[in-house]
């Protein structure tokens, strides 16, 4: 594959849920010109404009602020979270690892990047609304960029049922891939197969935007020991509020039961 592999001279690990934030630019946008429209005319009374003026201004505040704040969790806000979350694993550097639902590889990447003579898989449907771009080509280039293409694989394939055998990695990661699936029956099946393919004494670090309690209680009650939540109080609690509960990045990490 390493020969579709684009030349980039920085990673780019690209835009989750384009089109969502298509929508809050463009309703964004909509809400503005309304917002300015009945500032500057002079055929509507002042009650009506101070009531639409005040609706339309509030909705575009919101609507561009989530765009914006939607493209900050991207581009600054996950990759951050990496290395934290990268950091849970005591790395020997010839660990076998799989990142889940890998997209454009932030995560294998950065896996590959401590490993001297392991190597990192990562799996994906490459699902084009769950994240822009979205490609093993892309994953590949960054790679590329990152030089670490030796110590990366790259397959396509479903989180729900994992083309390995059982008890085949030292570590397993995901980053805000698992709530793509979105029946729970499906996410448990897709913690069945992460845990089935750890080995014994293995780790997983799950980080995901929401979901994560679901996750934690699934651990503690399918093998795994040392169930821990990684989350920031303060910033989970102000994210939660201004998303209405739906987006809150935190991780679950967990280990195999020797
Ligand atoms: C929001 S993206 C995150 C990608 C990457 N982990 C990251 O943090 O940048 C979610 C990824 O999960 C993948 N995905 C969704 N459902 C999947 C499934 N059933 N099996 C494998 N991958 C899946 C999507 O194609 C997408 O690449």
């Amino acid at each position: 594959m390493a020969e579709n592999a684009q030349i980039q001279s920085r990673p780019n690990y690209g835009i989750d849920a384009p089109g969502l934030v298509r929508f809050f630019f463009s309703a964004g946008a909509v809400a503005l010109a309304i917002f300015l429209v009945v500032l500057f005319s002079s055929l509507l009374g002042q009650i009506l404009k101070i009531v639409v003026g005040t609706l339309s201004g509030i909705a575009a505040t919101y609507l561009l602020g989530m765009g914006c704040f939607m493209l900050y969790g991207s581009k600054v806000m996950k990759l951050k979270d990496r290395d934290k979350l990268l950091d849970l694993v005591p790395w020997s550097g010839n660990e076998r690892v799989l990142d889940v639902g890998c997209g454009r590889g932030l995560m294998l990447v950065g896996a590959a990047k401590r490993l001297t003579t392991g190597k990192a898989i990562g799996i994906d449907l490459w699902q084009q609304h769950d994240q822009a771009n979205n490609s093993a080509a892309a994953a590949l280039a960054n790679a590329v960029t990152e030089r670490v293409t030796e110590r990366v694989e790259i397959k396509t394939a479903d989180m729900r049922q994992l083309p390995f055998p059982d008890d085949y990695f030292d570590v397993v990661l995901s980053s805000w891939a698992v709530h793509n699936v979105e029946a729970e029956v499906d996410r448990k099946k897709a913690l069945d197969e992460i845990v089935r393919v750890l080995k014994p004494n293995g780790r997983v670090v799950l980080s995901d935007i929401i979901h994560q309690a679901e996750y934690a209680h699934y651990f503690e009650h399918h093998g795994m020991t040392n169930v821990q939540l990684h989350n920031n109080a303060i910033r989970d609690f102000a994210l939660k509020a201004v998303t209405f509960g739906s987006f809150a990045p935190s991780a679950v990490s967990a280990c195999k039961r020797a």
